[in-house]
């Protein structure tokens, strides 16, 4: 469902053109779950921000359910990225003037695609249901990032895409947050591509890639 193709990205930088991905290619299968791993600096946000719309390749291809990210216009990657992306980020981006219910639904709401009965099953199982009324500010952070989980899927998103969803948690809340994750990916076709640098995290994924040099290579959680 994912396919990216020989994507080339340089950034203009004061030192001189700085060519993070060169040549990368990645392809995914619907419902696949994919860590992305490599060094500070290899280009894992770059790649997820090019996969999400949010910046456009120099050159290559980036297809997603069978559409050509590089050929749409801004107001169809806008659309795009409200319809088929969830985003899930390390520092959560909830909006501290809604409360918990009304942060779970915005996205969704937005694309037109809230679903009562599917917000209802996110609350319960990422037990939300007591801290709906309550503000982002008001949330521990194992907390505030399952509502971002939740407020990621809300919209039935094909792809999900996460930079190190739990790297501001501690161990024990971040394995019990992956495995929500998880479990919920399980009953839905969301593919997961995941940014991690904890191989414990990788190894619970279908699959790991490692990005080095500006390419992909298929990788190992150890
Ligand atoms: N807008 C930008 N302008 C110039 N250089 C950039 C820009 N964004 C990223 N870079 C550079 O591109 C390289 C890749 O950055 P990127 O954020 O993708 O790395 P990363 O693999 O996510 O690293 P980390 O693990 O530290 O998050 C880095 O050297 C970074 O400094
Ligand atoms: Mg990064």
């Amino acid at each position: 469902m994912l396919h990216v193709h020989a994507v080339f990205k340089t950034y203009p930088t004061a030192q001189g053109p700085l060519a993070v991905l060169r040549g990368a290619n990645l392809h995914m299968q619907q419902g696949e779950s994919l860590a992305l791993m490599g060094e500070s600096g290899s280009g894992k946000s770059t790649l997820l921000h090019l996969v999400a719309g949010l910046e456009r390749v120099d050159s290559g291809s980036i297809e997603i359910a069978g559409e050509r990210l590089d050929q749409m216009n801004e107001g169809q990657l806008a659309n795009w990225r409200r319809t088929q992306i969830g985003l899930v980020f390390q520092q959560f981006n909830l909006i501290g003037s809604l409360k918990v219910e009304d942060n779970l639904a915005f996205q969704a709401r937005l694309a037109g695609r809230f679903d009562p009965e599917w917000q209802a099953q996110l609350v319960l199982r990422l037990g939300l249901a007591e801290l709906l009324k309550r503000y982002p500010e008001q949330l521990s952070g194992g907390q505030q990032q399952r509502v971002a989980i939740g407020r990621a899927l809300a919209s039935r998103p094909a792809l999900l895409l996460a930079d190190e969803p739990t790297g501001n948690l501690d161990e024990a809340t971040s394995d019990d947050v992956l495995q929500l994750l998880l479990e919920l990916l399980n009953d839905s076709p969301t593919s997961l591509l995941m940014v991690t640098h904890s191989p414990r995290v990788a190894g619970r994924l279908s699959r790991q890639a490692v990005l080095q040099r500006g390419q992909l290579a298929a990788g190992e959680a150890r």
